[in-house]
């Protein structure tokens, strides 16, 4: 009996010092002083023991689950506190190390600039809308004011689907205008964020893969002063701040009329600087009166309705936004770029 108690005894020990968590622990208590545990089934034979043996064989026995107790104590506060050395032995690694990182990815800084103009114009209550990047010639084109042979198409260096007639890859957003127009009815306000494409010969400022944004109103009475005050706000929403703006005419077929929107430089206020070329002043974006001629394409009445457009050059916008000096990196997939955002 004396041996089966000091075997006992030693297992039990080595255990609870190998043991790595609490849970572990629970389980050797279980074993050694547990209703069917092994010293649990010693210390209640005992009474069946020859009269001599009780006394030495009790005392062994009890000692024995004083000094396991004590153990899994001690051992149980050590777990708890991180009993880093013993916990390393156990788990075969060291705990403390750093875990290692998930990579996750990060948004794109195009999509980055897309998203805050499309929180700060919802909360203008206009629909963020979008329209096909292969595109008709007629929206691209004919429904806005351009009809074929219009000198100003040359502006377009336009990317023509080669056995079709009359399909492209859209030049800009502003398709998406009269797309709009034949869906909703006035009151309508929609930005739509996009995808555009130009033949191009590629530089650091330009791309033959960029973004738009074009923004439309329509509604009774609508008049440049509307215009100017949106595109106010568009400019607090992306510089945090007012900015002086001006305006001077600009021409495009479907906008009259038609305007260019400067405004005074945020990065030296109006000191002049690199960014604006010492001018003080940084163009925004072209807008204007929509022409009647794309009312009346998107089957609206000129004489009831008016309304204004813009586009704004994303890839442009978020080039001034994040200090990005070329184009390309938008979409050069180099991860050294799209790891800063
Ligand atoms: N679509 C024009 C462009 O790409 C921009 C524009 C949109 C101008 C809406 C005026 C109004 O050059």
């Amino acid at each position: 009996m004396k041996e089966r108690i000091e075997s006992l005894r030693e297992e039990a020990l080595a255990a609870l010092e190998a043991a790595a968590s609490a849970e572990a622990l629970g389980s050797i208590e279980r074993r050694v002083l547990g209703r069917e545990g092994e010293l649990t089934r010693v210390l209640a034979s005992l009474p069946k023991l020859p009269k001599e043996e009780r006394p030495a064989v009790g005392a062994a026995a009890n000692r024995l689950k004083e000094e396991f107790l004590a153990a899994l104590e001690r051992r149980a506060r050590a777990l708890s506190e991180g009993d880093v050395e013993g916990e390393r032995k156990a788990l075969g690694f060291d705990p403390t190390l750093p875990g290692r990182r998930l990579r996750t990815g990060s948004l794109h800084p195009i999509t980055l600039v897309a998203r805050e103009l499309e929180d700060l114009f919802s909360s203008m209550g206009f629909a963020i809308v979008d329209g096909p990047e292969v595109e008709l010639e007629h929206y691209n084109f004919d429904a806005i004011n351009i009809p074929p042979d219009h000198p100003s198409r040359d502006v377009w260096d336009t990317f023509w689907c080669e056995g079709t007639s009359g399909l492209l890859l859209r030049t800009h957003t502003s398709p998406v205008q009269v797309r709009a127009m034949e869906r909703l009815t006035p009151p309508i306000r929609v930005l739509v964020p996009g995808r555009c494409f130009r033949h191009e010969a590629v530089d650091a400022s330009h791309e033959h893969t960029f973004h738009q944004v074009e923004g439309l109103v329509v509604d009774r009475g609508i008049s440049v002063a509307h215009m100017i005050g949106t595109l106010r706000t568009l400019l607090r929403g992306i510089f945090h701040r007012d900015l002086e703006v001006r305006l001077r005419p600009g021409f495009l077929p479907f906008v009259e009329p038609g305007f260019e929107l400067d405004a005074r430089c945020p990065f030296c206020g109006s000191k002049g600087c690199g960014v604006c070329k010492q001018s003080g002043w940084i163009e925004i974006l072209p807008c204007g009166l929509v022409h009647p001629n794309v009312l009346r394409a998107g089957g609206l009445d000129p004489e009831a309705v008016s309304g204004f457009a813009f586009g704004l050059g994303l890839s442009r916008l978020a080039m001034l936004r994040y200090g990005i000096d070329d184009i390309r990196w938008f979409f050069s997939g180099d991860l050294r770029f799209l790891r800063q955002f």
